[in-house]
């Protein structure tokens, strides 16, 4: 790759509720890495847009940061939208494990995942953060479909060893099965062919607590301790895994991962829905982050998230699908439900009773400038990743917006804060006419 500049009009977030919108050119050097910005106006400007290599978008474009996904199971995508009507341990039992259980097929996998990574690309999103499954062969077709199509993947080969809630067909026989296929997985993803600029990256992926022996546990936090591996696992999702943990270990998600040693710099916890201010004031010690997918809450966590805490308490954040506990692959649809799940939690909901009575909690909404701030920049600090802003010095992940397609129609006087609320509101799949990876361009699906 060489050099290039791309010219139009950016719009990104580097703090909560500031976004900048203007005109400016981009340098991005042959690593793909931003090494210029230049705002219309400047002298710098015209020389950069009038170079060979310059990429101008139209006026009604507008250019953003790539989105992260920070929780996504890549295996259950054939089930996205299907059966949000049953409690997370039926779910798990009834149609997860059972599908999850079929990856013991590359083959299977490998149409799978390359149909996956390609509809996230599509969707705007330049980073993700997957659970695969216990197979070590399908999930490394997972890290070849990321670096195939271009996508920065996180890929984690699923940890389980525990028969009380893991079907014999689906589970690690022992911790030290577990452990060994994780340092296995590790170096192979580390020595995949393409993969010398790190673009994909292994993780240790206890599923979560109930699902892991105390041995299994502490294993991989030696792991992580060991190879500076990033961890991700689900963490006081419901009620029910919640109270789970507490009973078997005394204490919550967080205090647990925490002896486990697992509570590290950029550890994604997915969820978090039942922390509370000590659990808050851990993860943001530890420099761990949140996955917050409130489309797969509203169905199977019996709960909000304290996002507004979580925010003001300056505890890392981003935003996860959750695929297929949340049934959409766009982070753009979760933004919105962001934004739609704090004022419900706000309002308290129930028209049924006297707002005394309601429940609900004052000044909890969040609103659309920090849900694209969750969307870009945040997803990209949770993974401590240099990118979610279109600054110098960050790599250049980047989508294109067509400002007049679908229901999205951007002005020319429009402000940033509305570019951004009517970007969350109405931005997707059928608005996003280009993608960029790590300065690459990405070859984008068109749908079928
Ligand atoms: N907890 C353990 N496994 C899962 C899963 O696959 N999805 C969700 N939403 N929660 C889980
Ligand atoms: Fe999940």
């Amino acid at each position: 790759m060489s050099e290039f500049v791309v010219c139009g009009r950016l719009l990104d977030t580097l703090a909560l509720r500031e976004a900048t919108a203007e005109v400016a050119a981009l340098r991005i050097d042959a690593e793909g890495v931003i090494v210029e910005r230049a705002p219309d106006g400047t002298d710098a400007f015209d020389a950069l847009r009038l170079r060979d290599d310059a990429i101008v978008l139209p006026p009604d474009h507008v250019l953003i940061a790539g989105l992260s996904d920070l929780h996504i199971h890549a295996p259950q995508w054939p089930q996205a939208g299907q059966a949000l009507d049953r409690p997370l341990e039926d779910w798990l039992g009834a149609y997860t494990f059972p599908l999850e259980a079929r990856y013991a097929d590359p083959a299977f996998a490998k149409a799978v995942y390359a149909d996956l990574v390609l509809s996230l690309l599509a969707c705007g999103t330049t980073s993700a953060l997957y659970f695969s499954t216990i197979h070590e062969e399908a999930s490394l077709e997972l890290a070849r479909a990321c670096l195939a199509h271009g996508q920065r993947g996180f890929v984690g080969l699923v940890a389980m060893d525990d028969p009380g809630l893991c079907p014999p067909d689906y589970r690690h026989a022992s911790a030290r099965e577990a452990l060994d296929a994780t340092r296995r997985f590790i170096a192979a993803v580390r020595a995949l062919p393409g993969n010398d600029r790190g673009l994909v990256q292994p993780v240790i992926t206890p599923r979560f607590i109930p699902a892991c022996s105390d041995a299994l546990l502490e294993g991989l936090g030696a792991l992580a301790r060991e190879t500076g591996v990033r961890v991700q696992t689900h963490a006081s999702e419901s009620d029910w895994a919640h109270q789970h943990v507490i009973e078997r270990l005394g204490c919550t998600d967080s205090e647990a991962l925490d002896r486990f040693g697992l509570l590290r710099p950029h550890t994604v916890l997915a969820h978090a829905n039942f922390i509370d201010r000590d659990d808050r004031d851990r993860i943001r010690a530890r420099d761990a982050a949140v996955a917050h997918c409130p489309i797969s809450n509203a169905y199977f966590a019996n709960s909000v998230l304290p996002l507004r805490e979580i925010l003001d308490e300056g505890v890392r954040c981003g935003l996860g699908t959750d695929i297929a506990g949340g049934y959409t692959p766009s982070i753009f649809e979760n933004a919105r439900q962001a934004v739609t799940s704090s004022r419900l939690r706000e309002s308290g909901v129930d028209a049924g009773k006297p707002p005394a009575l309601r429940g609900g909690v004052a000044g909890a909404r969040v609103d659309f400038l920090e849900a694209f701030y969750l969307a870009t920049r945040g997803g990209a600090e949770a993974l401590g990743v240099s990118a979610g802003a279109l600054r110098p010095g960050m790599m250049f992940d980047a989508v294109a917006i067509a400002g007049r397609r679908g229901h999205l129609r951007l002005q020319d006087d429009d402000t940033a804060a509305t570019l951004v609320q009517k970007i969350v509101c109405h931005a997707g799949r059928e608005t996003i006419v280009r993608v960029w990876v790590d300065g690459r361009a990405i070859k984008l699906k068109s749908d079928e």
